[in-house]
């Protein structure tokens, strides 16, 4: 039995018909325990067919549900109708180009990530039992360094950080943008990695103009803290690079 009927005013725009998009408003019935996803693929099922939507898990794991309600970026498939108002707005993500209605192209994030530096170990650690070690011995790490990398590995990839992010959003300064600090902070904490991302993402991936608004902790799904175990620690780490202290001292002794 139907609970309240909502209005959802979905953006809609179809690339070969429009210029621009617009929002139409439909009536959805709710019931107990409703969340977004359910009355934006009602409408998709009971009242129009052509409304596109990206949608897969429905139980907040795969990222893809990604839009904006009420102006929040937020998963519809873990945002419930019961903490919404009468009126809900459902719109595409911001930060990318509409495809179509709430379907965006999150493509240049792939881009992105294809930059990264990889994962990378000693050589040695490639090939134990040439040098007559076990692998199983070279390989081992400390619990509390699995444990500091946990975090980062839970991100679901529904880029609502970067959604949200002004500087991505805005300023299109070339900026990484805050889940591609996470991804590259979590192989920094590697222990066996040999790579040092911090100077690369401050020269070729503006970490610089991240601000610190930590907006973009505030909207993460996993609760990810990347503000404060990512961003922050990378932005100390370039400028440890640029600023050795024991350097500069010996520098100072030198030009006297
Ligand atoms: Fe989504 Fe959080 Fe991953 Fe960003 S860090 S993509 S908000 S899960
Ligand atoms: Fe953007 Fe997060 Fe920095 S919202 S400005 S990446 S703290
Ligand atoms: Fe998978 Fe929402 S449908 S996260």
């Amino acid at each position: 039995m139907a609970d309240r009927e909502v209005t959802l005013s979905i953006f809609r725009f179809d690339p070969e018909k429009d210029k621009e998009g617009r929002f139409v408003d439909y009536k959805v019935p709710t019931v107990e325990g409703m969340v977004v996803l359910d009355a934006v693929r009602y409408v998709q099922e009971k009242i129009d067919t052509t409304l596109a939507i990206r949608w897969n898990c429905k139980a907040a794991r795969c990222g893809s549900c990604s839009a904006e309600i009420n102006n929040r970026p937020a998963l519809m498939c873990k945002t419930r109708i019961d903490t919404l108002g009468d009126r809900i707005t459902v719109a595409p993500m911001r930060a990318f180009p509409v495809i179509r209605d709430l379907v965006t192209d999150v493509d240049e994030n792939y881009r992105i990530m294809s930059k990264i530096p990889k994962f990378t170990v000693r050589k040695e650690l490639m090939n134990p039992e040439a040098e007559g070690k076990k692998h199983q011995d070279v390989w081992r790490i400390q619990q509390i360094n699995v444990e500091r990398a946990k975090e980062f590995k839970k991100c679901i990839e529904c880029f609502l950080c970067q959604d949200v992010c002004h500087v991505v959003r805005e300023h299109k300064s070339g900026y990484f943008g805050p889940r591609h600090i996470v991804k590259a902070a979590s192989l920094d904490m590697h222990p066996l990695d040999i790579v040092n991302r911090a100077k690369f993402l401050n020269e070729e991936g503006g970490l610089g103009y991240c601000n610190i608004t930590k907006c973009c902790q505030e909207v993460c799904p996993e609760h990810i803290h990347i503000t404060d175990n990512a961003i922050i620690p990378e932005k100390e780490r370039a400028v440890d690079l640029q600023y050795d202290p024991l350097m500069h001292a010996i520098k100072r002794r030198l030009m006297k």
